[in-house]
């Protein structure tokens, strides 16, 4: 595998991926507040735009910026954007992640995204799913979890939760482990893509010229793998070509690494803070979907995407212009006192289990079966694992942070060593 270029000439500091994705995240401890005065006031409200991301943003200058925007609060009003794919379009994902990933799924409308989404769900089928759940999923857990059992302590993210999902997307693709370390790094540069802007095409061109050599040797030799599943998945006598395999592999990592850690760690956040909801689904393991389904609902891990108003629209009495920009706030909806009782409260008992943390209408998640058994055989594993699980006594503030995406730094803990 080809080995770090560096971009600006300077030496390298050291890389630090939790670090980035600390910052990525923002530090705003709780946005909710704020979504409520929007939602209560104006659940569709024009942005007006400074001069651009500045200092302290967060957002690199370079990443790109939109004419005219509109945020969307309210669950109702989110959820008739998501399921209108005629009036509001998904081709503005173009000039943002498509311009690092190429052109993915995400940003196709009708019919092209019909046809070419059958094309790749055949790879992520209940069938293939179950293969995955022991040999990948599990093993993956377990490996982990090993390392850190014996020790009586532990931060849960950067031992447990950040590197679980790539490792499990490594070992989909099928990718040797001797390149894990670079494409670990190269994933995370991708991922940081409003971040650093350079750094992540730079990741983008070298992991497309990685994925260049697998695509052709599984072309040789089939293997069973995913990369081989794309290969030969056929729907009305069409196949996919390199280059509409090569985008889809490099989405497949901010769409199922970077949403399924933060899952995972605000689920285990979600527990860790209440301790009765943890010992209820300790004890009663059928708890787990529940427990699963309210995390991302309560702390939605993604908490933005984006359409463009694909002709003028009416919302919610608001006036959107053709080619205006749509922000819809999953995080926001999902917390929508019009749709949820309590909606602040993580209760693992709530009888409405529906939220909008997979998106709705035809561009929902296609991974989200993956990311709930990712979940699942995550969490069953550290309560079968690590007994008298507890929040470490002497951490400094254990939180959860972030307005683009949100989830905790970190989650140190205490629990009785095996
Ligand atoms: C908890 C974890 C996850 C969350 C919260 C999540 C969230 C989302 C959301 C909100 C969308 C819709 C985007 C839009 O409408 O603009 C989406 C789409 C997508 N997700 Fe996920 N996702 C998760 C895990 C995964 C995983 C594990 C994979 C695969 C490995 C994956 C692959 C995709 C793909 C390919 C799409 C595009 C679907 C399309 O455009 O038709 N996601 N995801």
């Amino acid at each position: 595998m080809v080995t770090a270029s560096q971009q600006d000439g300077s030496p390298e500091a050291p890389y630090d991926p939790m670090r980035q994705f600390a910052e990525l995240a923002g530090d705003v401890r709780d946005p909710y507040p704020m979504f409520a005065g929007l939602r209560e006031s104006t659940p569709v409200m024009e942005v007006q735009y400074g001069p651009g991301p500045g200092r302290g943003s967060g957002l690199d200058p370079k990443a790109p910026r939109v004419p005219s925007l509109f945020t969307v609060t309210s669950h109702d009003l989110a959820q008739q954007v998501l399921t209108d794919g005629v009036r509001f379009s998904c081709a503005g994902y173009a000039t943002t992640i498509g311009q690092v990933m190429g052109r993915t799924i995400l940003q196709m409308d009708p019919p092209e995204h019909l046809r070419h989404r059958a094309l790749v769900a055949k790879a992520f089928r209940a069938r293939v799913l179950d293969q995955w759940s022991d040999t990948i999923i599990g093993a993956t857990v377990s490996e982990l979890i090993d390392a850190f059992a014996g020790d009586g302590y532990a931060d849960l993210v950067p031992q447990l939760t950040f590197p679980f999902p790539v490792r499990v997307i490594a070992r989909i693709l099928g990718l040797p482990e001797a390149d894990w370390p670079r494409f670990f790094q190269l994933s995370t540069e991708l991922i940081a893509v409003m971040r650093n802007w350079d750094r992540a095409v730079a990741a983008g061109q070298e992991l497309r010229g990685y994925f260049a050599e697998i695509i052709a040797d599984r072309r040789r030799h089939t293997r069973g793998d995913l990369v081989s599943q794309l290969i030969e998945a056929e729907v009305d006598g069409r196949r996919l070509g390199d280059d509409e395999i090569y985008p889809f592999l490099l989405l497949l990592l901010p769409a199922g690494a970077e949403t399924t850690y933060r899952s995972s760690s605000n689920l285990l956040f979600g527990l860790l803070s209440q301790p009765d909801q943890l010992d209820a689904v300790r004890a009663d393991r059928d708890l787990v979907p529940q427990a699963i389904e309210e995390a991302l609902r309560w702390e939605t891990p993604a908490l933005t995407v984006a359409r463009t108003a694909a002709e003028e629209v009416e919302l919610g009495g608001v006036r959107i212009p053709a080619g205006g920009f749509v922000a819809i706030s999953l995080g926001a909806a999902n917390r929508d006192p019009g749709r949820y009782a309590l909606p602040d409260v993580f209760d693992v008992f709530r009888e409405d289990k529906q939220h909008l943390s997979f998106g709705d209408g035809a561009h929902k998640c296609l991974g989200m079966h993956l990311a709930r058994l990712e979940m699942r055989v995550l969490l069953n594993a550290v309560l079968d694992r690590l007994p008298g699980l507890r929040l470490d006594p002497g951490a400094e503030d254990p939180h959860i942070h972030g307005l683009l995406f949100r989830s905790p730094p970190n989650l140190p803990v205490c629990f009785d060593a095996g």
